[in-house]
């Protein structure tokens, strides 16, 4: 298959372009979309063999679902049962944006957007060209981040292309995705709320409009109750081995050199073999991707990385960074 590549501006989009694309999402086929977030790959949600082909381009495991990306709180709402004065609020502090929220689906959903659960995913993307998509489209979209499943998120058009090229009928390329990591997943079935990933929509942001939220604790993991698959341990990490250090993680840089391999950290300081991103979180996220991108084509031994503070602040970053060196089985 050849993929074909079209630039859009995000603004203010090409709309000849974007009933290209609406034409092949409506006809069954595979677009990767730019959202604020990430890049996704987008199927039409009612196309059950559409969603089929995600599962299949990513090699991801079926019983992982996927979010429905629609383009108004009217469409959100007709997706799901039971939309309350939570999801009202939520919807209207942080929407469009970076946050997922979790509800019980209506039957209309199919059950190979959810792999089988009674629940769905549901965000308005932030990005106009893409909610400018789903509105010609006609129909919501499901989308994965348009990756290989299991490796680093694509954050740029490239990125896409280097995983998905001639598995998927277009890619639009708005430029580098400005948010830089995923969506913040939040589950409004359980009372209270439950925190299913953490991102730049922040548990703080979150409580400041609804109250204490749960958090999902890791351990929860190990019974196998997997109350949302995506929280797999090993995610979004590089081909090479990845170390995380509580420091500057300078003095493992020289050990690992003096061993005599290759290796360039991601940390902090302006040094020689290292890539220093900014102090904040914001910052940090939308820069971290394309680092890892970077780095895993340097053919490295290892990547080291320091790791930035254990507060609530860098709880998303440091869920990712964490995922990033957890060894594949
Ligand atoms: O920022 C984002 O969210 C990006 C862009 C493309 O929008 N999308 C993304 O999708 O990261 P994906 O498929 O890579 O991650 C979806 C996450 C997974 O952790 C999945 O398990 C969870 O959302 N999820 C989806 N539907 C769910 C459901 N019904 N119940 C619980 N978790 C769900
Ligand atoms: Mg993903």
């Amino acid at each position: 298959m050849h993929t074909q590549l079209l630039k859009l501006d995000p603004d203010n989009p090409d709309l000849e372009v974007l009933h290209k694309a609406a034409l092949i999402l409506n006809q069954g086929g595979l677009v990767a979309i730019p959202t604020e977030t990430v890049y996704g790959l987008a199927a039409n949600i009612f196309d059950p063999s559409a969603v089929a082909k995600i599962y299949t381009a990513k090699g991801r495991p079926g019983n992982n679902p996927l979010i429905v990306h629609v383009y108004s709180v009217e469409q959100a709402k007709s997706l799901v049962l039971n939309w309350n004065d939570t999801a009202q609020k939520l919807a209207e502090a942080f929407w469009p944006g970076p946050f997922t929220m979790v509800l019980d689906k209506k039957d209309l959903v199919p059950d190979c957007v959810t792999a089988g659960a009674s629940s769905v995913a549901l965000r308005i993307p932030k990005l106009f060209v893409t909610r400018k998509l789903i509105e010609i489209a006609g129909v919501p979209l499901a989308a994965p981040s348009a990756n290989i499943s299991g490796a680093i998120s694509p954050t740029t058009a490239s990125h896409v292309l280097k995983d998905l090229d001639g598995r998927i009928e277009m890619i639009l390329d708005a430029g580098p995705a400005s948010g830089g990591i995923e969506s913040t997943v939040l589950d409004i079935r359980s009372n209270p709320p439950t925190l299913l990933r953490p991102g730049l929509v922040t548990v703080q942001m979150i409580e400041k409009i609804i109250g204490p939220i749960k958090q999902f604790q890791q351990q929860h993991l190990q019974s196998g109750a997997f109350p949302s698959p995506g929280m797999m341990a090993r995610h979004y990490a590089p081909k090479t081995p990845v170390i995380n250090v509580e420091n500057s993680g300078i003095e493992m840089l020289e050990k690992l050199k003096k061993e005599g391999l290759k290796v360039r950290l991601l940390g902090f300081h302006k040094i020689e073999d290292a890539i220093c991103l900014p102090e904040n979180p914001v910052g940090y996220a939308s820069a971290l991707y394309a680092a890892l991108h970077d780095l895993d084509a340097m053919g490295l031994d290892r990547i080291v990385i320091a790791l930035p503070p254990n507060t609530p602040q860098w709880l998303a970053i440091r869920d990712r960074l964490n995922r990033a060196a957890t060894p594949a089985d």
